[in-house]
């Protein structure tokens, strides 16, 4: 497990008052007892979340499209927390989180407490000794189940066909997901316009929370 933590120094969020307001900082209790939502948003609100948010393109142009709902942004890399932070400056519901995907969902999203989790694009790692770094895994789909609310959904997109297909057979056996249509036009996030630019296939998976699994 690796937590990840914004460094202190002149340079730091912590001191550029218009960028940190949105990001949620790290303290003992939010990294262990999870999530304060109603506190950290200031309201109550359908949670979407933004797994490896990037440059927050995507989550700023959803989150300004879908005024009512939460949008929270989760990311490792300290410089691209930052050029979420710039683009969702002026929007009241995003909150950004610098910490390990894995580890948010399965520790720090109570349960039932996501509508729609986001998962764009996610490092396809295609060299096969480095497979066991993938995000998804059974268990990370586990935690997804338990994290979103019944009939909730986690789109995934990858250019990677290969990760697509593991993917897909790792949905296949998660009990209580099943595959969904997906009929809404979503944001083209960063690397999702890099790779339409280029023509290459864009490969998308929505899952949905069928039922409870206790
Ligand atoms: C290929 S980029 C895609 C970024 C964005 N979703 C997009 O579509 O433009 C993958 C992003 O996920 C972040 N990332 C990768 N693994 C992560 C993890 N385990 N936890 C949090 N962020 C992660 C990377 O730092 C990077 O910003």
């Amino acid at each position: 497990m690796i937590l990840l933590s914004v460094p202190a120094g002149e340079d730091s969020l912590v001191h550029r008052r218009h960028v940190c307001s949105r990001v949620i900082p790290h303290s003992q209790d939010s990294l262990t007892n999870g999530l304060e939502l109603d506190k950290i948003f200031g309201r109550k609100a359908p949670l979407h979340v933004d797994l490896g948010c990037g440059d927050g393109s995507f989550l700023s142009m959803l989150a300004e499209r879908l005024p009512d709902k939460n949008f929270l942004g989760i990311e490792r890399l300290t410089g691209r927390i930052r050029s979420s932070a710039r683009k969702i400056a002026t929007l009241d519901n995003v909150r950004l989180l610098q910490i390990e995907s894995s580890y948010a969902v399965c520790y720090l999203l109570s349960s039932g407490s996501v509508e729609t989790f986001y998962l764009l694009f996610p490092d396809p790692w295609p060299k096969r000794r480095h497979h066991r770094r993938r995000i998804v895994t059974q268990d990370f789909l586990n935690s997804v189940h338990r994290a979103l609310v019944n009939d909730g959904l986690i789109y995934i997109a990858t250019d990677d066909l290969g990760y697509f297909r593991k993917i897909s057979q790792t949905a296949h056996s998660t009990p209580g997901l099943a595959t969904a249509e997906i009929d809404v036009e979503l944001p083209s996030s960063k690397f999702g316009l890099v790779f339409q630019q280029k023509g290459t296939p864009i490969h998308w998976l929505a899952l949905r929370k069928i039922s409870p699994v206790t």
